[in-house]
C-alpha cells in the first residue's frame, strides 16, 4: 500500500516513518517542506518530495506522480503559546493547509486518511481522566484549529467518503531507541527537551511556568507518551481503517500525568545533573491537568503501549540529545 505521510520529516512523522519502514507492505513517500522538518531523519531509500501542503499546485504534483492510497497528516504548527500570539498563522497553516490535503485526496480518489489531533480540544477538561467523548472546548487557537479540522473531516466523511482517524496524542515525547533520531524543534519550547538543554549545559536554567495551580506541587500535569509508542497507534489506525472501512477517534494518553516538578526530577535521576530551575509566571493557554485514557485505542485498534513510565521515556530523550547536542543540524 502507497503511503504520503506529510510531516514525515517532523518529529513524530519521522519516528512513524522509522516504524512503518520495517514492514514490507507500505510504500512510503513523506511530503514535508522542511520549515520544521529535518532531511537528516529520513531513513536510506524513503521517497522524499519537498512540498508545501499549503501549496495547491505542489499538491497535485506529488497526487499524480505518486497515487497514494492512503494519507497520513502530520504537518502542523504545535506550539500552544505561539498560537495565541500568532492565530492567522496557526489557521492557515493547520486548517488551510489540511482543507488543500483533502481535495487532493478527493480529487484523486485517496479513501484513508490519519490526523494527528490533540488533547488541546478538550480545553480544561470536565473530567480527568479524559474519556475519549469527552466535550470538546479548546482554551487556545492551536487547540480549536485541530478541532475544526476534525469537524472538517466529518463533514467530508458525508460528502466524499473519505475515511479518517484522528488521533488525539497527549504530550509526545522520547527519541527513538537507536538515538538516532529524537526532538529537535527550532526554537525548543517543550518540556522534556528544554530539560536536557540544561542538562547539556545550554541553558542555565529550567524555567517553570507557574506554581500555583491546583496540582500536587502547583505545577501543571501533564500525560507524556512516547514517541514510538504514537508511531504504533498509526499503523493500528491505518490497519483499522483497511479492515474496518469506518472512521474513528482515538485518545492516545497513559492514564497518567507527571507534573513538571516530577519530570525536572526524572530528568535529574537520569542526567546525573542538578538541572537548576527558576519559577516563572504562568504561561498563556496552559490548562492545569491534562491526562487521558487509552481504553478505546486499546480495545478497538489493539494499541499497547511500550513505555510506561516517565524515567524511561527520559532515558531515550538523553540518548538523542546526548548524540545530538546541537540537533541534527549541529547549529
Ligand atoms: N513547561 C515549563 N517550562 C518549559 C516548558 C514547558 O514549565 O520550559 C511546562 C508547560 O507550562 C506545561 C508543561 O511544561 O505545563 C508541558 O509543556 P510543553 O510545552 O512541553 O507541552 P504542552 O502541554 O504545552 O503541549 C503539548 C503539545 C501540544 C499538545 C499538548 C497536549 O505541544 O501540541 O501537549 O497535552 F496539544
Amino acid at each position: 500500500m502507497k503511503v504520503f505521510i506529510c510531516g514525515g520529516a517532523g518529529y513524530i512523522g519521522s519516528h512513524l516513518v522509522h516504524e512503518l519502514s520495517t514492514l514490507s507492505q507500505y510504500e512510503i513517500i513523506i511530503i514535508d517542506n522542511l520549515s520544521k522538518g529535518h532531511v537528516e531523519s529520513i531513513p536510506a531509500g524513503i521517497t522524499f518530495e519537498n512540498a508545501d501542503i499549503c501549496d495547491k499546485g505542489a499538491l497535485e504534483r506529488v497526487f499524480t506522480k505518486h497515487k497514494p492510497e492512503a494519507v497520513m497528516h502530520f504537518c502542523a504548527s504545535i506550539a500552544v503559546g505561539e498560537s495565541v500570539t500568532d492565530p492567522l498563522g496557526y489557521y492557515e497553516n493547520n486548517v488551510v493547509g489540511t482543507i488543500y490535503l483533502l481535495q487532493a485526496m478527493k480529487k484523486h480518489n485517496v479513501k484513508y486518511f490519519i490526523f494527528s489531533s490533540t488533547a488541546a480540544i478538550f480545553g480544561n477538561p470536565e473530567e480527568t481522566p479524559i474519556p475519549d467523548d469527552s466535550p470538546t472546548k479548546p482554551i487556545n487557537p492551536y487547540g480549536d484549529t485541530k478541532l475544526t479540522v476534525e469537524k472538517i473531516l466529518a463533514w467530508t466523511e458525508d460528502a466524499h467518503g473519505i475515511k479518517y482517524v484522528c488521533l488525539r496524542y497527549f504530550n509526545a515525547c522520547g527519541a527513538h531507541e537507536s538515538g538516532k533520531i529524537g526532538e529537535d524543534h527550532d526554537p525548543e519550547t517543550h518540556l522534556i527537551p528544554v530539560i536536557l538543554q540544561v542538562a547539556l549545559g545550554k541553558r542555565e536554567k529550567i524555567k517553570i511556568y507557574g506554581d500555583k495551580y491546583d496540582t500536587k506541587d502547583g505545577t501543571c500535569v501533564r500525560d507524556y507518551v512516547h514517541v514510538t509508542d504514537l508511531a504504533t497507534a498509526h499503523i493500528k489506525a491505518l490497519e483499522y481503517l483497511v479492515r474496518e472501512n469506518k472512521s474513528n477517534k482515538f485518545n492516545l494518553g497513559s492514564g497518567e500525568g507527571y507534573t513538571v516538578k516530577e519530570v525536572i526530577e526524572a530528568s535529574r535521576k537520569i542526567t546525573g545533573h542538578p538541572i537548576p530551575e527558576i519559577i516563572e509566571e504562568p504561561r498563556a493557554g496552559d490548562p492545569a491537568i491534562l491526562i487521558a485514557g487509552s481504553e478505546r485505542a486499546e480495545k478497538i485498534l489493539g494499541w499497547k503501549r511500550k513505555y510506561n513510565t516517565i524515567e524511561d521515556i527520559v532515558k531515550t530523550a538523553w540518548k538523542y540529545h546526548q548524540s545530538h547536542p546541537n540537533g541534527y543540524n549541529n547549529k
